[in-house]
């Protein structure tokens, strides 16, 4: 695989989270271990368990702190709980089958009747070799399931039409401004690290203050996903930029 593919999420987080200006964008993040989460638990109620070099939302988790006490664990559809953090972790540890790990502060994110969201922005170098977000995309997580991912049954949905019970048409369109430029400093920041690369899908969560929360850096992005939303137009310029730089014929 070329020098422009970037598995590891961990290395992919650290430039973020040395940068001033990126760093508050980016949730707690931390590699898994058994005292990791069990303070990441303390301070946040909701916490992701994810694998390093995981996709497709694949092996992805959720923990969330219980109020009277003890935890849950959801992954796939699958929920248990646990009356106690040594239980709840003994099945996080078989799960994670001794491969590498992150825990990640979870982040509320804003719901489509009663399904979480989040955003795809596609930053790509432009023709003229200038950063540039040529797409977003919101994605909806399939009913009982606690990852958006297309290829795990989420609904990309043009996001405009998502945050319309929550925003206003220019709230919507300032909203969508603000998460291009986020991705395009993000991109920078991971450019400067990475030389390699040319494009990048940033996933952001929204909360309910609207905070663009980076949950991962993708290096190798689908440009297809952009075929979902109507406007057409969008698709045509991902795949124009995507030729120009060489990563697709
Ligand atoms: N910290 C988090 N808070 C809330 N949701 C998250 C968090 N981390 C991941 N998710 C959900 O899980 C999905 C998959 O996680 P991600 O880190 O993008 O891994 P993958 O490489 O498998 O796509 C995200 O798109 C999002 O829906
Ligand atoms: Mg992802």
């Amino acid at each position: 695989m070329s020098s422009s593919y970037i598995g590891s999420k961990w290395s992919k987080t650290l430039p973020l989270l040395r940068n001033a200006e990126t760093r508050r964008w980016v949730p707690e993040t931390a590699r898994l271990s058994k005292g990791k989460l069990r303070s990441l638990l303390a301070r946040y109620e909701t916490v992701y368990v994810k694998p390093d070099l995981g996709t497709f939302g694949i092996g992805v988790m959720r923990v969330r702190r219980l109020t009277g006490g003890g935890y849950e664990l959801r992954h796939g559809t699958k929920r248990a709980t646990y009356p106690n953090y040594e239980r709840l972790y003994g099945t996080v540890a078989r799960l994670r089958r001794g491969r590498p790990y992150l825990a990640q502060q979870g982040i509320k994110l804003l719901k489509h009747r009663g399904r979480r969201f989040d955003v795809r922005v596609m930053v790509q170098r432009s023709p003229r070799m200038r950063w540039e977000a040529t797409g977003v995309i919101a994605r909806v997580a399939a009913p009982g399931k606690v990852v958006t991912n297309y290829h795990n049954g989420g609904t990309p949905m043009p996001l405009g039409r998502l945050l319309k019970p929550y925003l206003s048409a220019r709230g919507i369109s300032r909203q969508i401004r603000s998460l291009k430029r986020t991705g395009v400093k993000v991109a920078k920041v991971i450019k400067r690290r990475f030389p390699g690369i040319n494009e990048l899908g940033v996933d952001v969560g929204l909360d309910r203050t609207f905070t663009p929360w980076i949950l991962e850096v993708n290096t190798k992005p689908d440009p297809y996903i952009f075929r979902k939303l109507p406007d057409k137009s969008v698709v045509r310029k991902v795949i124009r930029y995507a030729r120009a730089y060489g990563r697709i014929r």
